[in-house]
C-alpha cells in the first residue's frame, strides 16, 4: 500500500504537474473548462495532450510527449518557447511591479514599449491592449472618432470578404461574413466588402495548373472601383498585412496594399493594416505592409509582439489621427477606452526584450534563407493527389486538401483535421483551419524541423486514401 502511495508520488513528481494527477486534469478539462473555438464533444472523445511545458520550438505534454509546434501555439511564437533572454525579463519585472494601473499613470516598460514600437512602425502614438481583437477594436473606434470629430461625418468601413479581424463585435464587424461571424450577424454593423483574394476559388483564375494563377487582378481593380463608387461614406479600410490569416491563409495579389494606400490617399479615408497575424517578421519583413507601402495610418499589432509570451497588443496611430482626441481636460475629448490590465508592466516587458531581440539580432536578415528553405519544401506538398493548393508568405503557409482538383471533401469527413490528428500521433502539432493544413512555425525553426513537417503532412494526406 505505503509503496504504491509512494510510486504515484514518483511518478507525479516526475511528470512535473504540482500536486494534481493526470486522471484528476484529463476529469476537470473537459467537466469545467470550455475551449475556445472547439466543439466540446469531440474535445472529450479525442483528449488532445495536455501541455505542461515547452523549450525552443517543442511542447511537451503530460506524458512527456514531445511535438513540433508548427503553428509557434496559434502564430504567436516568435524565437521559441522558454527563450533565456524573455523569460529573464518577464522574472525581473514581475520582482518589481506585477501592475499598476495606467488610466492616467505610467510605467517603465510601457513607456519604453511604445516608443520601440513607435520607431518601427514608423507612427508616433501607440494605444496599448491585451490582445489582437482589442487592437482592431480600438482602430475601429478611433477611426469613426476620427470621421466624426474632423467633420468628414463618414460612418461606413471597408473591409476584404474572408477577412478576419478578431471575435469582438467590432473586429468582428470589420470582419468577412463567414463560419467565425455569421451567428451573430444581429450585433455587427453593415460593411462595405472588397472581392475575396482567394485566388484558388477565383472565378477569374483561369489557370488549370495546380498552385498558378492565370488572370488579370480582377479583384484588385473591381476593388478599385468600389473603393470608389462609396468615397463618399467610407470613413476607414482594414486589411490584414498581405496575408489573409483565418480565411486559409491567402496572400493578397502583389500591388494590393499599394492600391489601397493610393485609394485611402485620393478619398481621404483611413487605412487600417492589421499586422496581428502578419507582424514580427511572419511574412518576411518586420511588417507586412512594409512590402509595399512606407506606411498606413493605423496598423494594428499583436501575437507575436510580446515573441508570444504574454498578453499584449497595440494601436499604432499617425499624428493626424491622435489631435482630434487633443483638447482641455473639461471638454471630455479623450479616447473612451481602455482595460483593467491595459499597459501590464509584466507584459510590455516582455515584448521590450523581443522586440530588443529583434533590433540586436539581425533577425530579418537571419530568417530569409529559413523563409526559402520552407517555401521550397511546402511547394512540393503540390504533387500529392489530394493537395489542390499551397500557398502563403514569409512563415504563413496554407495547404489546401481536396478529393480531386477544386472539390472538396464532403464536410463530415473532416479531411483537415484527420491529417493534424495523425501527425499529432507523430509528435508534430498542427491545427488547421478546415481542410487548409497550416504550416507557421516560430521563426527558430530549423530546416531539419521542417522537414519533418512536410514529410508528416506528405505520409498523413497519402493515407486519406485508405482512410
Ligand atoms: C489578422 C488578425 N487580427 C486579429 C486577430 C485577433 O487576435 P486575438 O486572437 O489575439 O484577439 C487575429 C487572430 O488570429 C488575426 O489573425
Amino acid at each position: 500500500m505505503n509503496r504504491n502511495k509512494n510510486k504515484g508520488k514518483e511518478k507525479r513528481e516526475k511528470k512535473g504537474i504540482m500536486e494534481y494527477t493526470k486522471r484528476q486534469l484529463v476529469r476537470w478539462d473537459t467537466e469545467h473548462f470550455w475551449h475556445p473555438y472547439t466543439q466540446m464533444r469531440w474535445y472529450s472523445e479525442v483528449r488532445p495532450p495536455i501541455i505542461v511545458e515547452a523549450k525552443g520550438n517543442y511542447l511537451f505534454d503530460i506524458d512527456g510527449k514531445r511535438y513540433l509546434d508548427a503553428v509557434s501555439s496559434i502564430w504567436c511564437i516568435t524565437f521559441g518557447h522558454s527563450e533565456r533572454r524573455i523569460v529573464r525579463a518577464i522574472l525581473e519585472q514581475a520582482k518589481k511591479l506585477q501592475h499598476s494601473t495606467t488610466l492616467g499613470l505610467s510605467n517603465v516598460p510601457a513607456i519604453v514599449l511604445t516608443k520601440k514600437i513607435s520607431s518601427l512602425v514608423g507612427l508616433p502614438k501607440v494605444f496599448l491592449a491585451e490582445d489582437g481583437a482589442e487592437a482592431v477594436e480600438v482602430a475601429v473606434k478611433l477611426s469613426l472618432s476620427y470621421s466624426k470629430r474632423s467633420g468628414r461625418k463618414r460612418k461606413v468601413f471597408c473591409t476584404v470578404k474572408n477577412a478576419y479581424h478578431g471575435d469582438t463585435a467590432g473586429a468582428m464587424s470589420v470582419s468577412g461574413k463567414t463560419i467565425f461571424t455569421s451567428e451573430y450577424a444581429e450585433l455587427m454593423f453593415d460593411v462595405v466588402e472588397l472581392p475575396s483574394v482567394y485566388c484558388f476559388r477565383c472565378p477569374f483564375n483561369r489557370s488549370k495548373v495546380k498552385g498558378e494563377r492565370m488572370c488579370s487582378y480582377e479583384c484588385v481593380e473591381i476593388a478599385r472601383k468600389t473603393i470608389k463608387r462609396n468615397r463618399g461614406k467610407i470613413c476607414a479600410v482594414f486589411v490584414e498585412g498581405g496575408v489573409q490569416g483565418a480565411a486559409g491563409i491567402i496572400p493578397f495579389p502583389e500591388g494590393y496594399i499599394k492600391m489601397l494606400r493610393e485609394e485611402t490617399e485620393k478619398y481621404d479615408m483611413i487605412l487600417v493594416v492589421d499586422e496581428v497575424a502578419t507582424g514580427f517578421g511572419r511574412t518576411g519583413k518586420l511588417f507586412g505592409f512594409q512590402w509595399e507601402i512606407e506606411k498606413p495610418d493605423i496598423v494594428c499589432l499583436g501575437k507575436g509582439l510580446s515573441g508570444g509570451y504574454l498578453p499584449v497588443s497595440a494601436t499604432v496611430v499617425s499624428q493626424k489621427i491622435y489631435e482630434v482626441f487633443d483638447g482641455e481636460l473639461w471638454e471630455y475629448k479623450h479616447f473612451f477606452h481602455g482595460h483593467t490590465f491595459t499597459g501590464n508592466p509584466i507584459s510590455c516587458a516582455s515584448a521590450v526584450e523581443n522586440i530588443r531581440i529583434f533590433e540586436e539580432g539581425n533577425v530579418i536578415e537571419k530568417i530569409q534563407d529559413t523563409i526559402h528553405y520552407l517555401q521550397k519544401r511546402v511547394r512540393e506538398l503540390l504533387e500529392l493527389e489530394y493537395v489542390g493548393d499551397v500557398r502563403g508568405k514569409g512563415f504563413m503557409w496554407g495547404i489546401e486538401i481536396v478529393k480531386r482538383n477544386k472539390e472538396s471533401f464532403p464536410r463530415g469527413f473532416m479531411a483537415g483535421w484527420r491529417v493534424a490528428l495523425d501527425m499529432w500521433k507523430k509528435g508534430i502539432f498542427i491545427r488547421p483551419l478546415g481542410d487548409v493544413l497550416v504550416v507557421n512555425p516560430p521563426l527558430s525553426i530549423r530546416k531539419s524541423e521542417i522537414d519533418i513537417i512536410v514529410e508528416s503532412i506528405k505520409e498523413s494526406v497519402t493515407k486519406l486514401k485508405t482512410s
